[in-house]
């Protein structure tokens, strides 16, 4: 029996290039998902619809409020999600984070970082085909749509269209996706997505020799508590917290990742390299679109711009525990303090949170220092807890402090 055909490829392009044509040319294609006797579909999945508003030609994955990013970014983890639990099948996607990208940074707002996403993509051979269309063609493109288009205006002005695949071209060059470009300027669905089948076929992206893995573990439900909405962003008397980018590696690495003085008492080992905080950063960045797991900030001094340190919160069920680490050009000036105040706070507001909590190193006088200053209580020793690696194998005592809500 031949290899199952189980191609994954992300359609991009700017409107006028035929997309949703070929997606649907590519989801028929004998070449791409089989011959078939009898009609039947496969996933068509497109990031344009606009599912956030209850109204036509309203907000989705692209063009989300920036108060919706959070829903964005779980919906784009969703879909890596099922894209993970059935690796063996075709899925054919009619835009998706790059668009996203585009739209943002052509509104002038941040770039919102989709390596996570990425990261996730590439092992499941997902590829893009890039449906590019010579600039002099728009306006042919134009009078054909117009025939047919429920929204009409957008197309008044072509230019923003060509300054557009400019865009999701260099998007498309620096993804780490494979590509096609494939101007379509001459070609109907039909002999698109022909072209795009030889590709597949030319490059083994028709079934999965990349050798999928199984799909992770879904994070443990937690007991007890609504999931806490965690902010992306706070801010205390001289620090800023923000959600981490894998482009922080190297300023982390040079911070404190690399430092055996800061690390020796936590449970992760002093960074040899910048690429190991990196893959950190990639887990990071995972658990923000997940919205489970350790949510860690980076905190920065207002005044300077200087990256200070690392804080960040766990939840299960009712209670909150906290992990903090700064580099050493910022110890005792109250700054772990300050900042373990704002999240203990604001931990103990959330429903269903009872307790905000924390473990340190029984020789880690500092830390325990910050807890008491706080408001948690020690509670006592756990002992043989948790293993310090820099330190050696053996697990070791811990302390544990806490406030509880209320107290
Ligand atoms: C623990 C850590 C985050 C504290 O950060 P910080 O910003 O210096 O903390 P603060 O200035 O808010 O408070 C530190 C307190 O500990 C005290 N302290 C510092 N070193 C101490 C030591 N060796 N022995 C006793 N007390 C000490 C300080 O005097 C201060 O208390 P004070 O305000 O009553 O004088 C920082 O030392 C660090 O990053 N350590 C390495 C990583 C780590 O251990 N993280 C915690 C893991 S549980």
């Amino acid at each position: 029996m031949g290899a199952k055909l189980c191609p994954k490829i992300i359609l991009e392009g700017t409107r006028l290039t035929r997309k949703t044509d070929i997606a649907f040319a590519l989801d028929e294609h004998p070449r791409v998902v089989g011959p078939r006797k009898y009609r039947y579909h496969s996933p068509l999945v497109s990031a344009e619809w606009c599912a956030f508003t209850n109204f036509p030609w309203g907000r989705g994955l692209i063009n989300y409020a920036p108060e919706e990013e959070a829903q964005a970014r779980e919906t784009y983890a969703t879909w890596a999600r099922l894209f993970e639990l059935q690796p063996y099948y075709s899925w054919i996607v009619d835009r998706f984070h790059l668009s996203t990208r585009a739209f943002h940074i052509q509104a002038g707002r941040p770039d919102p970082d989709f390596a996570w996403l990425e990261a996730r993509l590439v092992p499941l051979g997902f590829r893009h085909v890039l449906c590019v269309r010579r600039p002099d063609t728009f306006a042919a493109a134009r009078a054909e749509r117009l025939k047919v288009s429920g929204n009409p205006g957008q197309y008044d002005d072509l230019t923003p269209f060509v300054r557009e695949q400019e865009l999701l071209r260099r998007l498309v060059r620096a993804s780490a996706l494979p590509h096609l470009e494939l101007d379509i300027s001459d070609l109907d669905a039909d002999a698109a997505a022909d072209r795009i089948a030889d590709w597949l076929e030319a490059t083994g992206g028709l079934s999965a020799p990349w050798g999928v893995t199984p799909a992770p573990a879904p994070p443990p439900a937690d007991a007890g508590a609504p999931p806490l909405v965690v902010p992306d962003t706070f801010v205390t008397a001289r620090l800023v917290a923000a959600r981490p980018r894998v482009d922080d590696a190297a300023a982390v690495f040079a911070a404190y990742a690399h430092d055996a003085t800061v690390t020796r008492h936590l449970s992760w080992r002093t960074h040899e390299r910048v690429d190991t905080v990196s893959q950190y950063l990639h887990g990071a960045v995972d658990a923000w679109a997940r919205g489970t797991g350790h949510r860690a900030w980076l905190l920065r001094r207002r005044d300077t711009g200087a990256l200070v340190g690392s804080i960040g919160l766990t939840q299960h069920g009712p209670r909150v525990e906290f992990g903090y680490v700064l580099a050493r050009a910022h110890w005792r000036q109250g700054l772990a303090t300050e900042a373990l105040t704002w999240l203990v706070d604001w931990a103990l507001a959330q429903p269903g949170i009872a307790r905000a909590g924390a473990v340190c190193d029984v020789d880690n006088p500092a830390s325990a220092r910050v807890m008491e200053k706080v408001g948690m209580a020690r509670e006592g020793v756990l002992r043989r807890w948790m293993v310090a690696p820099n330190i050696g194998p053996e697990p070791r005592d811990c302390l544990v402090y806490a406030k509880i809500r209320g107290a």
